[in-house]
């Protein structure tokens, strides 16, 4: 797969604005950079191809340490960039990724870049690892968000040499150009406006993308979001002018039968979080377009599960929202009914993703798949407890929550286990529902978020990332750029491509599952009973 997608000439072609990459034995002519790694110490890989003035580059106190880079001339007249890797021994995979981002942003002006950095691969890690990790780096530092510019971005690389003779860094690379493209989509998603991202566009876009990659897609409006009893994502939606939608997409491996386990990603989806009746301060608002990372990361992840490949079938949920203050918004006291069947007082409406997510993973949960993972820019807290570059996990099967764990540490994404435990859950009880959206005054808002959604989740094995702290990044460092980071992707993607998933008894084994999802199941039943759907009219006063 990785041969074809590699096309005839070698090269893949990222698109989206992104460099192309492609493979070579040697360094070749016509470049404008060379990126050459250079380990603590100022020593160079006995197979580095150029020499370095070492004199120089201790001039410039170039240590050879991880972020550094020191732009020069070799001695044969070649513009080169020093690429500090550090210690042999403690060069990881990740090192490689942030290796390859520093090059990058070093080499700002360069439209063509080699690098020799899989010199530097450390022992154990195979050139089609390593050619992944560089590109990946590479790539994810180039990306810009400047759909809204009116100059011209500056000049930008466009095109990435990755100077191997291996003949297995060809699909590295190709896998590394997959998951990169996804992740600057789930950015691209993440960095559009609101006013312009509401959830019909999503929709749109997800459809656009679920196309194009061949994933099955099925979109659920407002009135089928009635007809499917999903309180929680009609309850948060009914403050805005902007119409819910419930999107579904569906991935089948080739050759998926009755054996094959179902995995669902369930990713939240509010395009804009203002709080609610609930407001958030001016300042908290700022940022909350960024409030969909969730439901960015498993439309993209789900993509690049496309392009190449998974042996297990995944399946794709995400409700999305506006959460808006109005004269027909939900009030703090006001009861939903979730699909599940089980009410919720809303104490604060700014504790919606959790009421959206609980129609979400009910609808999983029913439908029979095996295994669910939701991802969430779900809790302020988990940024107190885990800051911005490690994500908070929680889930109800350890050997799950092990399993995601073990994924994004393989795809080098950080994340940290927070527990769930039965003594806090009565936090959430309520004086009127079965349970309300906000714990008391007990603190680890993180934990009481995982506990309500786990109410939600049938027994079924699930694992919930919180990703607030996670999805937006306030600076360009490392291969993250301002704004949206896409957090989550690579460690979706991993999770459906190792395919561990564990097996549920009763879990739904159709050979032909497209007719079976949540959304396909929703709809059939509508058919039957065209009159247990309400009337349109009867939705939302003043529209
Ligand atoms: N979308 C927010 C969480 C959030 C906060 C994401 C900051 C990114 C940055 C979520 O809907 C929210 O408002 N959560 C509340 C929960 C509280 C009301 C229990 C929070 O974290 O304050
Ligand atoms: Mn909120
Ligand atoms: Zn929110």
């Amino acid at each position: 797969m990785a041969a074809r997608r590699r096309g005839v000439a070698g090269v893949v072609a990222a698109g989206g604005g992104l460099p192309d990459v492609r493979i070579s034995s040697f360094v070749p002519d016509g470049i404008d950079v060379l990126a050459v790694p250079v380990w603590s110490g100022r020593v160079l890989p006995e197979s580095s191809p150029v020499e370095l003035d070492l004199a120089y580059l201790e001039g410039r106190d170039f240590e050879g340490r991880p972020g550094e880079t020191q732009a020069l001339l070799a001695d044969d007249g070649t513009a080169v960039i020093a690429v500090g890797v550090g210690e042999p021994s403690r060069l990881t995979v990740e090192g490689l990724r942030r290796a390859g981002a520093a090059a990058t942003r070093a080499a700002a002006r360069a439209a063509v870049m080699a690098t020799t950095l899989l010199d530097a691969a450390p022992d154990g890690v195979d050139a089609a690892e390593a050619a992944r990790a560089v590109t990946e780096g590479v790539l994810l530092a180039s990306y810009g968000f400047t759909t809204y510019k009116s100059a011209p971005p500056p000049s930008r690389l466009t095109e990435l040499v990755v100077v191997s003779a291996d003949p297995a860094a060809g699909g590295g690379a190709a896998e590394g150009v997959a998951v990169a493209r996804a992740v600057c989509l789930a950015r691209d998603l993440v960095n559009e406006p609101a006013g312009s991202l509401t959830p019909a566009r999503l929709a749109d876009v997800a459809s656009a993308q679920a196309r194009r990659a061949g994933l099955g897609c099925r979109v659920l409006d407002e009135a089928g979001a009635r007809a499917g009893g999903l309180g929680g994502l009609l309850g948060v939606a009914q403050g805005s002018r902007q119409p819910p939608r419930l999107i579904e997409l569906l991935y089948e491996p080739p050759g998926a039968g009755r054996d094959t386990p179902t995995l669902a990603l369930v990713g939240k989806g509010i395009t804009f979080d203002s709080g609610g009746l609930s407001l958030k301060t001016a300042q908290g608002m700022t940022t909350m377009k960024t409030d969909m990372s969730g439901a960015a990361a498993v439309v993209a992840s789900m993509t690049a599960i496309a392009a190449l490949g998974a042996p297990v079938r995944v399946l794709g949920l995400c409700p999305a929202t506006e959460n808006l203050p109005s004269g027909t918004a939900i009030k703090p006291g006001d009861v939903l009914r979730i699909r599940n069947g089980r009410t919720v007082e809303v104490l604060n409406t700014d504790a919606e993703g959790r009421l959206v997510l609980a129609d979400a993973l009910s609808l999983a949960a029913e439908a029979g798949v095996d295994a669910i993972v939701d991802i969430a820019t779900l809790t302020g807290a988990v940024s107190v407890a885990l800051g911005r570059s490690i994500a908070g996990l929680m889930g109800s099967d350890p050997a799950w929550v092990d399993e995601v764990r073990a994924a994004a540490d393989r795809a080098g994404e950080s994340v940290w286990p927070l527990p769930l435990p039965d003594e806090y859950r009565s936090e959430l009880d309520s004086d009127v529902a079965d349970i309300k959206n906000v714990g008391g005054t007990g603190g680890a808002g993180t934990i009481t978020a995982g506990l309500f959604l786990r109410e939600f989740t049938g027994g079924l094995a699930w694992a919930h990332l919180d990703i607030a702290g996670t999805a937006r990044s306030e600076g360009a460092e490392g291969y993250l750029t301002r704004g949206g980071t896409g957090w989550g992707v690579r460690t979706l993607v991993e999770l459906a491509r190792r395919g561990v998933v564990p097996r549920r008894a009763g879990a739904v084994r159709s050979a032909h599952w497209a007719g079976r999802t949540p959304v396909a199941r929703l709809a059939i039943r509508d058919g039957e009973s065209p009159r247990s759907r309400p009337a349109r009219a009867s939705g939302r006063p003043g529209r």
